[in-house]
């Protein structure tokens, strides 16, 4: 049973799987189109709307140090997964890397974390470019009804740009990951534009003062059950606090979601031309790249408006209103809600990915991973997963969801820097066309960086992630185990194994 739990799938295995005709995907995609991939993914709600609410709650002006310090665990993640998916060019990211390197079981329990990561990370940025969209239709004076923008103050809603949006995205991916690259381009243009512009315009408007002091004194949280404060907190007996230097962990935990999404490049690793260079390139390129822009953003915009003032809805462009200029607001409003539309694309095509690659390895039902006849994408997977991220997006609000990707996409790291390891000394012959560097250390500062984050998030977190997971082993105990590709008599006694749904 434990050896059936921790059977490995060759990398040999993985690559061949990509050859099959009908279940392999269509390899298009060059290293700029990994890295405007990636840009497009990685700068989204984190840096339009998370970058108010911790500077305002959590860290004041040293924001900025948070997103260093996230950027950085990032990067140690990234010199990971630039090596695995240099190694092992297949759809599905740390999901195919784990079962690679660690084995079967390990592989379900990263798939399983990967759905939760990037459906949830869609849904929520579907939510956040409601808002910008609904802000700028009030502006115009077409404003949305509030039965159709979504649950706030206790008042319940649909949110229905989001869920159109969610729609709208999937029609685009089923059409094929080429359009939707294309498509993709253009919106980064917009993207990086107005963060060029907000970094660019505000630094003309910063005021020294608002820097002091750069890190403001730690607060007591008073009141709540304490579920609702970082775990590190709680373990090691503080009074939970806001600001200080436990403050710009925490920060970093919470706008470690403005990273999100140079993992999901890596998902593309199959579709990619060349992916033993591309892929590293796109990974790191993407991360560099965002880090910068992150922390001039943050510097600019917490030196434009002193910190407790900042507004949490739309931050960049609430700045510019304080500093009275309403044009720029929005512009940079437009900017963002164009901006958003390609992260939520880009996430739902990783999304789908993983999916994909889990039903052609037996612990998903193989209907998921037929691809489409003319279109070369995996169609019947995009409807599903698009249909759910779109009721999803309808319904949930953007707080309790960032936190909650966040952990599942830290968990994800701590896995692959432990595949890195292992794969290194179980196949140390395999040609890698990126090495990690410093191989143990950074794979080991790696993990720790990871789980440090991990820690900074609320109990509350934690437990509706342990809940997830625990829903994931009933499913594999149930589905996964039994239909396995892996399964020593998959294909000898087929009548062993109840028939499965398809
Ligand atoms: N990094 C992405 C964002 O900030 C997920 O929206």
């Amino acid at each position: 049973m434990s050896n059936a739990l921790f059977r490995t799938k060759s990398v040999e295995q993985c690559i061949k799987d990509t050859e099959r005709p009908e279940r392999g995907l269509r390899k298009s995609l060059s290293a700029l189109d990994l890295t405007v991939f990636g840009v497009g993914v990685i700068i989204g709600t984190g840096i339009f709307v998370l970058t108010g609410k911790v500077a305002k709650e959590n860290a004041g002006p040293s924001t900025a140090l948070a997103f260093v310090v996230a950027g950085l665990a990032c990067g140690l993640a990234a010199l990971c997964y630039a090596e695995f998916a240099s190694t092992v060019p297949v759809a599905g990211s740390a999901y195919t890397f784990a079962y690679a390197s660690l084995g079967e079981f390990p592989a379900w329990v990263i798939g399983w974390d990967l759905v939760l990561e990037l459906a949830l990370a869609c849904a929520v940025v579907a939510v956040g470019w409601s808002g910008y969209l609904r802000s700028l239709m009030d502006s115009a004076g077409i404003p949305v009804p509030q039965q159709l923008s979504g649950s706030s103050g206790g008042r319940f809603g649909f949110d229905l740009p989001a869920a159109v949006l969610v729609l709208v995205i999937t029609a685009v991916l089923i059409a094929g990951t080429k359009l939707s690259s294309r498509v993709t381009g253009v919106i980064v243009a917009v993207k990086v534009t107005v963060v060029l512009l907000v970094i660019g315009v505000g630094a003309f408007h910063v005021t020294g003062a608002h820097y002091h002091p750069f890190i403001p004194p730690a607060q007591d949280v008073g009141g709540g059950s304490g579920l609702n404060a970082p775990l590190i907190q709680l373990m090691s007996g503080y009074t939970p606090s806001n600001f200080g230097v436990m403050g710009v962990f925490t920060a970093a935990a919470v706008v470690f979601f403005a990273f999100i999404g140079f993992d999901v490049v890596a998902t593309t690793a199959e579709e990619t031309r060349v992916p033993q260079r591309d892929m590293p390139r796109g990974i790191i390129g993407s991360l560099i790249i965002c880090t910068v822009l992150y922390v001039a953003v943050s510097l600019v915009v917490t030196g434009m408006q002193k910190y407790t003032r900042l507004s949490t809805d739309a931050p960049l462009a609430d700045a510019f209103k304080a500093v009275h200029h309403p044009f720029w607001a929005g512009v940079i409003s437009f900017g963002a809600a164009v901006g958003l539309t390609s992260v939520c694309l880009i996430l739902l095509l990783g999304q789908t990915r993983v999916f994909f690659a889990m039903s052609r390895d037996g612990l998903l039902p193989p209907a998921f991973s037929r691809v489409h006849p003319r279109f070369g994408t995996p169609y019947r997977t995009t409807v599903l997963l698009g249909l759910i991220v779109a009721v999803v997006a309808g319904f949930t609000s953007i707080d309790e969801l960032a936190e909650l990707v966040n952990i599942g996409t830290l968990f994800a790291f701590v896995v692959v820097a432990l595949g890195v390891l292992l794969l290194r000394r179980r196949r140390p012959d395999l040609p890698r066309a990126f090495r990690t560097p410093l191989v143990p250390l950074v794979p080991v500062l790696s993990l720790l960086a990871s789980l440090w984050l991990m820690l900074n998030l609320s109990a509350e977190t934690w437990l509706r992630f342990a809940v997830w997971m625990a829903a994931g082993l009933v499913v594999y105990a149930a589905y996964g185990r039994l239909h396995s590709r892996l399964r020593p008599d998959r294909h000898s006694r087929p009548s062993a194994r109840p028939p499965g749904p398809v």
